[in-house]
Protein backbone atom coordinates (compact mmCIF):
# COMPACT_ATOMS: atom_id res chain seq x y z
CA UNK A 1 0.00 0.00 0.00
CA UNK A 2 1.55 3.51 -1.12
CA UNK A 3 2.84 6.03 1.68
CA UNK A 4 4.16 9.17 1.90
CA UNK A 5 7.17 10.47 3.26
CA UNK A 6 7.54 14.27 4.29
CA UNK A 7 10.45 15.98 5.84
CA UNK A 8 8.90 18.81 7.13
CA UNK A 9 10.09 22.80 7.55
CA UNK A 10 10.55 23.61 3.63
CA UNK A 11 8.66 26.74 3.29
CA UNK A 12 6.43 26.27 -0.35
CA UNK A 13 6.99 28.64 -3.13
CA UNK A 14 6.18 28.76 -6.81
CA UNK A 15 3.46 28.87 -9.03
CA UNK A 16 1.05 25.70 -9.33
CA UNK A 17 -2.06 24.66 -11.64
CA UNK A 18 -5.14 23.59 -9.60
CA UNK A 19 -6.82 20.57 -11.33
CA UNK A 20 -10.61 20.52 -12.55
CA UNK A 21 -13.05 19.22 -9.35
CA UNK A 22 -13.69 16.26 -8.62
CA UNK A 23 -16.96 17.04 -7.26
CA UNK A 24 -18.63 18.72 -10.35
CA UNK A 25 -17.08 16.00 -12.74
CA UNK A 26 -18.69 12.96 -10.96
CA UNK A 27 -22.08 14.44 -11.77
CA UNK A 28 -21.17 15.50 -15.43
CA UNK A 29 -19.74 12.16 -16.21
CA UNK A 30 -23.34 10.73 -14.61
CA UNK A 31 -25.17 13.40 -16.78
CA UNK A 32 -23.38 11.45 -20.21
CA UNK A 33 -26.27 9.00 -18.85
CA UNK A 34 -29.10 11.38 -19.84
CA UNK A 35 -28.68 11.84 -23.59
CA UNK A 36 -27.79 8.86 -26.27
CA UNK A 37 -25.04 11.23 -28.18
CA UNK A 38 -21.76 12.42 -26.75
CA UNK A 39 -20.77 14.11 -24.75
CA UNK A 40 -17.11 15.71 -24.23
CA UNK A 41 -15.61 17.00 -21.09
CA UNK A 42 -12.48 18.40 -20.87
CA UNK A 43 -10.71 19.56 -17.25
CA UNK A 44 -12.05 16.40 -15.71
CA UNK A 45 -9.08 15.72 -12.77
CA UNK A 46 -7.30 12.24 -12.83
CA UNK A 47 -8.01 10.99 -9.56
CA UNK A 48 -9.40 7.63 -8.62
CA UNK A 49 -12.85 8.57 -8.08
CA UNK A 50 -13.72 9.69 -11.57
CA UNK A 51 -12.21 6.35 -12.22
CA UNK A 52 -14.32 4.11 -10.45
CA UNK A 53 -17.56 6.24 -11.84
CA UNK A 54 -15.98 5.83 -15.25
CA UNK A 55 -16.32 1.92 -14.41
CA UNK A 56 -19.84 2.40 -13.83
CA UNK A 57 -20.94 3.85 -16.59
CA UNK A 58 -19.21 1.39 -18.57
CA UNK A 59 -20.96 -1.42 -16.77
CA UNK A 60 -24.42 0.71 -17.38
CA UNK A 61 -22.86 0.67 -21.17
CA UNK A 62 -21.47 3.70 -21.45
CA UNK A 63 -18.32 4.16 -24.07
CA UNK A 64 -16.05 6.03 -22.34
CA UNK A 65 -13.03 7.67 -24.92
CA UNK A 66 -9.49 9.16 -23.11
CA UNK A 67 -8.88 12.17 -25.61
CA UNK A 68 -6.66 13.48 -23.60
CA UNK A 69 -4.81 13.21 -19.65
CA UNK A 70 -8.24 15.50 -18.73
CA UNK A 71 -10.59 14.90 -21.78
CA UNK A 72 -13.10 12.29 -22.34
CA UNK A 73 -15.74 11.65 -24.61
CA UNK A 74 -18.52 9.63 -23.75
CA UNK A 75 -21.84 8.15 -25.15
CA UNK A 76 -24.20 5.98 -23.59
CA UNK A 77 -26.22 5.01 -27.22
CA UNK A 78 -27.64 1.84 -25.02
CA UNK A 79 -28.37 1.20 -21.65
CA UNK A 80 -26.76 -2.24 -20.82
CA UNK A 81 -27.37 -2.09 -17.36
CA UNK A 82 -29.54 -0.61 -14.26
CA UNK A 83 -27.70 -1.30 -11.74
CA UNK A 84 -25.15 0.49 -9.26
CA UNK A 85 -24.12 -3.00 -7.42
CA UNK A 86 -22.58 -2.59 -3.53
CA UNK A 87 -18.82 -3.32 -4.65
CA UNK A 88 -19.14 0.28 -6.48
CA UNK A 89 -21.29 2.43 -4.02
CA UNK A 90 -19.61 1.08 -1.34
CA UNK A 91 -16.35 2.48 -2.92
CA UNK A 92 -17.65 5.78 -3.60
CA UNK A 93 -21.03 6.83 -2.10
CA UNK A 94 -21.40 9.52 -5.26
CA UNK A 95 -22.04 6.40 -7.85
CA UNK A 96 -25.97 7.35 -6.60
CA UNK A 97 -25.70 9.84 -8.66
CA UNK A 98 -26.69 7.26 -12.09
CA UNK A 99 -30.09 6.84 -9.79
CA UNK A 100 -31.42 10.36 -11.28
CA UNK A 101 -30.34 9.93 -15.16
CA UNK A 102 -31.12 6.45 -15.36
CA UNK A 103 -34.60 6.46 -14.10
CA UNK A 104 -35.33 9.39 -15.90
CA UNK A 105 -34.41 8.38 -19.41
CA UNK A 106 -34.62 4.71 -19.24
CA UNK A 107 -37.52 3.97 -16.55
CA UNK A 108 -35.54 1.85 -13.75
CA UNK A 109 -32.45 2.20 -11.61
CA UNK A 110 -31.77 -0.31 -9.20
CA UNK A 111 -28.80 1.31 -6.69
CA UNK A 112 -27.15 -0.33 -3.81
CA UNK A 113 -28.04 1.88 -0.84
CA UNK A 114 -24.38 3.24 0.42
CA UNK A 115 -24.84 2.99 4.39
CA UNK A 116 -22.61 4.38 6.57
CA UNK A 117 -19.62 5.99 5.84
CA UNK A 118 -16.27 7.52 7.73
CA UNK A 119 -17.88 10.69 8.19
CA UNK A 120 -20.94 10.01 9.20
CA UNK A 121 -24.14 8.14 8.28
CA UNK A 122 -24.91 10.12 4.85
CA UNK A 123 -28.37 8.79 4.46
CA UNK A 124 -29.80 9.65 0.61
CA UNK A 125 -33.20 10.28 1.73
CA UNK A 126 -33.37 13.54 0.26
CA UNK A 127 -32.88 12.18 -3.46
CA UNK A 128 -35.21 9.54 -2.28
CA UNK A 129 -37.88 11.99 -1.53
CA UNK A 130 -37.09 13.96 -4.48
CA UNK A 131 -37.63 11.09 -6.89
CA UNK A 132 -40.59 10.29 -5.73
CA UNK A 133 -42.16 13.91 -6.02
CA UNK A 134 -41.25 13.53 -9.57
CA UNK A 135 -43.29 10.20 -9.80
CA UNK A 136 -41.05 7.84 -9.81
CA UNK A 137 -41.86 4.71 -8.03
CA UNK A 138 -39.37 3.80 -4.68
CA UNK A 139 -39.12 0.15 -3.53
CA UNK A 140 -35.98 -0.40 -1.05
CA UNK A 141 -35.20 -3.84 -0.79
CA UNK A 142 -31.97 -6.55 0.21
CA UNK A 143 -30.07 -3.59 0.64
CA UNK A 144 -31.21 -1.88 -3.00
CA UNK A 145 -33.65 1.35 -4.11
CA UNK A 146 -35.39 -0.04 -7.01
CA UNK A 147 -36.79 2.83 -8.69
CA UNK A 148 -39.16 2.83 -11.62
CA UNK A 149 -40.99 6.02 -13.72
CA UNK A 150 -43.05 5.74 -17.05
CA UNK A 151 -42.19 9.31 -17.47
CA UNK A 152 -41.50 11.54 -14.61
CA UNK A 153 -43.52 14.36 -14.06
CA UNK A 154 -42.59 18.09 -12.85
CA UNK A 155 -43.10 18.61 -9.14
CA UNK A 156 -42.23 20.96 -6.16
CA UNK A 157 -39.44 19.37 -4.31
CA UNK A 158 -38.27 21.29 -0.83
CA UNK A 159 -35.39 19.46 0.61
CA UNK A 160 -35.84 19.64 4.43
CA UNK A 161 -31.93 20.76 4.54
CA UNK A 162 -29.71 21.34 1.41
CA UNK A 163 -27.95 18.71 -0.02
CA UNK A 164 -25.54 18.79 -2.48
CA UNK A 165 -26.00 15.31 -4.84
CA UNK A 166 -29.50 15.09 -3.88
CA UNK A 167 -30.48 18.80 -5.58
CA UNK A 168 -27.68 17.31 -8.33
CA UNK A 169 -29.77 13.82 -8.78
CA UNK A 170 -33.27 15.60 -8.61
CA UNK A 171 -31.85 18.44 -11.25
CA UNK A 172 -30.92 15.83 -13.80
CA UNK A 173 -34.00 13.79 -13.44
CA UNK A 174 -36.28 16.86 -13.76
CA UNK A 175 -34.72 17.66 -17.45
CA UNK A 176 -36.60 14.68 -18.72
CA UNK A 177 -39.59 15.13 -16.65
CA UNK A 178 -42.87 16.63 -18.51
CA UNK A 179 -43.79 19.69 -17.20
CA UNK A 180 -42.28 22.12 -14.69
CA UNK A 181 -39.82 21.02 -11.25
CA UNK A 182 -39.15 23.85 -8.66
CA UNK A 183 -36.39 22.83 -6.42
CA UNK A 184 -37.13 24.71 -3.30
CA UNK A 185 -33.93 25.01 -0.70
CA UNK A 186 -31.28 23.64 -3.17
CA UNK A 187 -27.71 23.47 -2.90
CA UNK A 188 -25.97 26.29 -4.16
CA UNK A 189 -22.40 24.87 -4.41
CA UNK A 190 -20.18 25.75 -7.11
CA UNK A 191 -20.85 22.46 -8.46
CA UNK A 192 -24.44 22.47 -9.15
CA UNK A 193 -23.99 25.29 -10.94
CA UNK A 194 -21.39 23.77 -13.02
CA UNK A 195 -23.79 20.84 -13.76
CA UNK A 196 -26.52 22.89 -14.33
CA UNK A 197 -24.49 24.73 -16.89
CA UNK A 198 -23.77 21.96 -18.69
CA UNK A 199 -27.59 20.38 -18.95
CA UNK A 200 -28.06 23.61 -20.61
CA UNK A 201 -25.80 22.88 -23.06
CA UNK A 202 -27.41 19.95 -23.39
CA UNK A 203 -30.53 21.42 -23.78
CA UNK A 204 -31.77 21.62 -20.90
CA UNK A 205 -33.96 24.63 -19.82
CA UNK A 206 -32.78 25.54 -16.20
CA UNK A 207 -33.11 28.78 -14.27
CA UNK A 208 -31.86 30.12 -10.66
CA UNK A 209 -29.15 27.82 -10.42
CA UNK A 210 -27.02 29.31 -7.79
CA UNK A 211 -29.85 30.26 -5.64
CA UNK A 212 -31.76 28.62 -3.35
CA UNK A 213 -34.94 27.94 -6.16
CA UNK A 214 -34.09 26.26 -9.16
CA UNK A 215 -36.51 26.16 -11.93
CA UNK A 216 -36.15 23.23 -14.49
CA UNK A 217 -38.67 22.93 -17.33
CA UNK A 218 -38.79 19.32 -18.71
CA UNK A 219 -37.82 18.79 -22.38
CA UNK A 220 -38.40 15.57 -24.39
CA UNK A 221 -34.28 14.55 -25.10
CA UNK A 222 -31.65 16.52 -24.23
CA UNK A 223 -28.13 16.52 -27.10
CA UNK A 224 -24.55 15.87 -26.63
CA UNK A 225 -22.40 19.22 -25.65
CA UNK A 226 -18.86 20.37 -24.56
CA UNK A 227 -18.10 21.46 -21.48
CA UNK A 228 -15.24 22.36 -19.36
CA UNK A 229 -14.97 21.45 -15.22
CA UNK A 230 -14.52 23.96 -13.18
CA UNK A 231 -11.28 24.16 -10.78
CA UNK A 232 -11.44 22.53 -8.10
CA UNK A 233 -11.99 24.71 -5.21
CA UNK A 234 -10.63 22.55 -2.23
CA UNK A 235 -7.57 21.72 -4.06
CA UNK A 236 -7.15 25.12 -4.36
CA UNK A 237 -8.01 25.84 -0.73
CA UNK A 238 -5.40 23.04 0.33
CA UNK A 239 -2.42 24.41 -1.28
CA UNK A 240 -3.03 27.75 0.21
CA UNK A 241 -3.24 26.29 3.43
CA UNK A 242 -0.26 24.20 2.73
CA UNK A 243 1.71 27.78 1.54
CA UNK A 244 0.86 29.67 4.81
CA UNK A 245 1.80 26.62 7.72
CA UNK A 246 5.00 26.70 5.82
CA UNK A 247 5.44 30.40 5.75
CA UNK A 248 5.71 30.48 1.99
CA UNK A 249 4.41 32.06 -0.75
CA UNK A 250 2.43 30.74 -3.75
CA UNK A 251 0.70 31.49 -6.44
CA UNK A 252 -2.47 29.51 -7.79
CA UNK A 253 -3.33 29.49 -11.70
CA UNK A 254 -6.53 28.07 -13.49
CA UNK A 255 -8.51 29.13 -10.09
CA UNK A 256 -12.02 31.10 -9.36
CA UNK A 257 -11.50 33.32 -6.92
CA UNK A 258 -15.11 34.09 -6.67
CA UNK A 259 -15.80 30.39 -5.14
CA UNK A 260 -13.49 30.57 -2.23
CA UNK A 261 -14.56 33.54 -0.56
CA UNK A 262 -15.51 32.17 2.59
CA UNK A 263 -12.10 30.92 2.77
CA UNK A 264 -10.28 34.13 1.70
CA UNK A 265 -12.07 35.86 4.14
CA UNK A 266 -11.18 33.74 6.83
CA UNK A 267 -7.42 33.32 5.89
CA UNK A 268 -7.36 37.02 5.59
CA UNK A 269 -8.45 38.36 9.39
CA UNK A 270 -5.75 34.74 10.39
CA UNK A 271 -3.60 37.24 9.05
CA UNK A 272 -2.13 35.95 5.63
CA UNK A 273 -1.93 38.26 2.52
CA UNK A 274 -3.87 37.34 -0.38
CA UNK A 275 -4.28 39.19 -3.93
CA UNK A 276 -6.85 37.83 -6.51
CA UNK A 277 -7.28 38.52 -10.37
CA UNK A 278 -9.22 36.69 -12.76
CA UNK A 279 -8.29 32.63 -12.37
CA UNK A 280 -5.26 33.55 -10.45
CA UNK A 281 -4.70 34.03 -6.65
CA UNK A 282 -1.54 34.91 -4.32
CA UNK A 283 -0.59 33.93 -1.25
CA UNK A 284 2.25 36.22 0.34
CA UNK A 285 4.01 35.98 3.66
CA UNK A 286 1.57 36.31 6.29
CA UNK A 287 3.35 35.79 9.62
CA UNK A 288 2.40 35.93 12.42
CA UNK A 289 -0.77 33.53 12.21
CA UNK A 290 -3.25 34.55 14.44
CA UNK A 291 -6.40 31.52 15.59
CA UNK A 292 -9.94 32.77 14.44
CA UNK A 293 -12.90 30.74 14.90
CA UNK A 294 -14.47 28.71 12.31
CA UNK A 295 -18.06 27.36 11.90
CA UNK A 296 -18.52 25.37 8.06
CA UNK A 297 -21.86 25.67 6.39
CA UNK A 298 -23.33 25.09 3.14
CA UNK A 299 -21.98 27.12 0.26
CA UNK A 300 -21.06 29.94 0.10
CA UNK A 301 -20.09 29.50 4.02
CA UNK A 302 -16.69 27.57 4.86
CA UNK A 303 -16.92 24.24 3.41
CA UNK A 304 -16.67 20.90 5.49
CA UNK A 305 -14.23 19.80 3.22
CA UNK A 306 -11.54 22.28 4.00
CA UNK A 307 -12.60 21.63 7.55
CA UNK A 308 -9.50 19.70 8.53
CA UNK A 309 -6.46 21.42 6.58
CA UNK A 310 -8.05 24.76 8.40
CA UNK A 311 -7.68 22.56 11.65
CA UNK A 312 -3.62 22.01 10.87
CA UNK A 313 -3.29 25.77 10.38
CA UNK A 314 -5.12 26.64 13.44
CA UNK A 315 -2.29 24.27 15.53
CA UNK A 316 0.20 26.92 13.64
CA UNK A 317 -1.60 30.02 14.84
CA UNK A 318 -1.45 32.06 18.17
CA UNK A 319 -4.63 31.68 20.20
CA UNK A 320 -7.44 30.00 20.72
CA UNK A 321 -9.75 28.81 18.13
CA UNK A 322 -12.82 26.76 17.89
CA UNK A 323 -13.76 24.63 15.15
CA UNK A 324 -17.22 23.78 14.98
CA UNK A 325 -18.46 20.90 12.15
CA UNK A 326 -22.07 21.60 10.97
CA UNK A 327 -22.37 19.25 8.15
CA UNK A 328 -21.00 15.76 9.40
CA UNK A 329 -21.03 14.36 12.40
CA UNK A 330 -17.94 12.16 12.46
CA UNK A 331 -15.71 14.64 10.59
CA UNK A 332 -13.12 15.11 13.03
CA UNK A 333 -11.19 11.72 12.80
CA UNK A 334 -7.81 13.27 12.25
CA UNK A 335 -8.09 14.72 15.54
CA UNK A 336 -6.24 12.11 17.10
CA UNK A 337 -3.71 11.20 14.51
CA UNK A 338 -2.70 15.23 15.00
CA UNK A 339 -2.62 15.11 18.64
CA UNK A 340 0.02 12.48 18.18
CA UNK A 341 2.21 14.92 15.95
CA UNK A 342 2.03 17.17 19.11
CA UNK A 343 -1.23 19.63 18.28
CA UNK A 344 -3.64 20.51 21.71
CA UNK A 345 -7.07 19.76 20.81
CA UNK A 346 -9.91 19.40 22.51
CA UNK A 347 -13.09 17.82 21.21
CA UNK A 348 -16.56 18.29 22.59
CA UNK A 349 -19.38 17.36 19.74
CA UNK A 350 -19.85 19.00 17.00
CA UNK A 351 -16.79 21.40 18.44
CA UNK A 352 -13.06 20.93 18.27
CA UNK A 353 -10.55 23.87 20.57
CA UNK A 354 -7.09 24.13 19.26
CA UNK A 355 -5.02 25.79 21.48
CA UNK A 356 -1.64 27.15 19.27
CA UNK A 357 0.69 27.60 18.42
CA UNK A 358 1.89 23.87 19.21
CA UNK A 359 5.53 22.75 17.75
CA UNK A 360 4.62 19.68 15.59
CA UNK A 361 6.47 16.91 15.44
CA UNK A 362 7.04 13.87 12.58
CA UNK A 363 5.12 11.09 13.28
CA UNK A 364 3.56 7.39 11.41
CA UNK A 365 0.04 8.60 10.73
CA UNK A 366 -3.08 7.23 9.10
CA UNK A 367 -5.45 8.42 6.64
CA UNK A 368 -9.20 7.54 7.36
CA UNK A 369 -10.87 9.97 4.52
CA UNK A 370 -10.08 12.19 1.82
CA UNK A 371 -9.76 15.49 3.56
CA UNK A 372 -8.18 13.97 6.59
CA UNK A 373 -5.50 12.57 4.76
CA UNK A 374 -5.27 15.77 3.07
CA UNK A 375 -4.36 17.33 6.81
CA UNK A 376 -1.97 15.36 7.79
CA UNK A 377 0.58 16.16 4.73
CA UNK A 378 -0.69 19.33 5.73
CA UNK A 379 1.25 18.80 9.54
CA UNK A 380 3.89 17.21 8.12
CA UNK A 381 4.80 19.68 6.28
CA UNK A 382 4.73 21.54 8.98
CA UNK A 383 6.66 19.38 11.70
CA UNK A 384 10.07 19.22 12.41
CA UNK A 385 11.37 15.58 11.56
CA UNK A 386 9.90 12.76 9.34
CA UNK A 387 5.74 12.46 8.80
CA UNK A 388 4.89 8.82 7.21
CA UNK A 389 1.35 8.66 5.95
CA UNK A 390 -0.40 5.54 5.52
CA UNK A 391 -3.40 4.92 3.53
CA UNK A 392 -3.03 7.47 0.97
CA UNK A 393 -5.44 5.98 -1.34
CA UNK A 394 -7.73 8.18 0.50
CA UNK A 395 -6.20 11.01 -0.74
CA UNK A 396 -5.57 9.69 -4.39
CA UNK A 397 -9.44 9.89 -4.42
CA UNK A 398 -9.67 13.06 -5.08
CA UNK A 399 -6.49 14.91 -5.26
CA UNK A 400 -4.54 14.96 -8.63
CA UNK A 401 -0.92 14.06 -7.35
CA UNK A 402 -1.23 16.26 -4.51
CA UNK A 403 2.37 15.35 -4.10
CA UNK A 404 4.22 16.48 -7.12
CA UNK A 405 2.44 19.66 -6.68
CA UNK A 406 3.86 20.07 -2.99
CA UNK A 407 7.32 18.83 -4.14
CA UNK A 408 7.06 21.75 -7.16
CA UNK A 409 6.68 24.21 -4.87
CA UNK A 410 9.84 23.13 -3.29
CA UNK A 411 8.04 20.68 -0.68
CA UNK A 412 10.44 17.57 0.53
CA UNK A 413 7.88 14.21 0.17
CA UNK A 414 7.84 11.19 -1.91
CA UNK A 415 5.47 8.75 -2.25
CA UNK A 416 6.73 5.12 -1.35
CA UNK A 417 5.41 1.84 -2.26
N1 LIG B 1 -27.99 14.16 4.21
C1 LIG B 1 -29.13 13.51 4.66
N2 LIG B 1 -29.97 12.98 3.74
C2 LIG B 1 -29.74 13.07 2.40
C3 LIG B 1 -28.59 13.74 1.94
C4 LIG B 1 -27.73 14.28 2.87
O1 LIG B 1 -29.36 13.43 5.85
O2 LIG B 1 -30.55 12.54 1.62
C5 LIG B 1 -27.06 14.76 5.17
C6 LIG B 1 -25.67 14.14 5.08
O3 LIG B 1 -25.58 12.99 5.90
C7 LIG B 1 -24.79 15.28 5.56
C8 LIG B 1 -25.51 16.53 5.04
O4 LIG B 1 -26.86 16.11 4.82
O5 LIG B 1 -24.75 15.31 6.95
C9 LIG B 1 -24.97 17.14 3.76
O6 LIG B 1 -24.81 16.14 2.79
P1 LIG B 1 -24.80 16.39 1.22
O7 LIG B 1 -25.85 15.55 0.61
O8 LIG B 1 -24.80 17.85 0.91
O9 LIG B 1 -23.38 15.78 0.86
P2 LIG B 1 -23.07 14.90 -0.41
O10 LIG B 1 -23.83 15.43 -1.56
O11 LIG B 1 -23.14 13.46 -0.08
C10 LIG B 1 -21.11 16.42 -1.29
C11 LIG B 1 -19.66 16.24 -1.62
C12 LIG B 1 -18.88 16.05 -0.33
C13 LIG B 1 -19.08 17.30 0.52
C14 LIG B 1 -20.57 17.53 0.77
C15 LIG B 1 -20.86 18.80 1.54
C16 LIG B 1 -19.75 15.18 -3.80
C17 LIG B 1 -19.54 13.98 -4.62
N3 LIG B 1 -19.52 15.06 -2.49
O12 LIG B 1 -21.51 15.24 -0.62
O13 LIG B 1 -17.52 15.92 -0.68
O14 LIG B 1 -18.40 17.17 1.74
O15 LIG B 1 -21.28 17.58 -0.48
O16 LIG B 1 -20.38 19.90 0.86
O17 LIG B 1 -20.10 16.24 -4.31
C18 LIG B 1 -15.29 15.26 -0.40
O18 LIG B 1 -15.05 15.67 -1.54
O19 LIG B 1 -14.36 14.93 0.41
C19 LIG B 1 -16.66 15.15 0.06
C20 LIG B 1 -17.00 14.41 1.11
Amino acid sequence: MDKLVIEGGSALSGTVRVSGAKNASLPALAASLLTGDELRLDNVPDVRDVSTLLQLLSDLGCRAERLGRHRWALSTTKILSHEAPWELVRKMRASVLVLGPLVARHGHARVSLPGGCAIGARPIDRHLDGLERLGAEIKLEHGYIEARADRLRGAEVTFEDATVTGTENVMMAACLARGTTVLRNAAREPEVVDLAQLLITMGARIDGHGTRTIIIEGVDELHGAEHAIIADRIEAGTLLIAAAITGGRVTLEGVEPAHLEAVLARLRQVGLELECGKRWMRLGNGRPLRAHDMVTEPYPGFPTDLQAQYMVLMTQAGGVSRISEQIFEHRFMHVPELERMGAAIALSGHVATIEGPTPLTGAEVTASDLRASACLVLAGLAARGTTVVHRVYHLDRGYEQLESKLAALGARIERMR
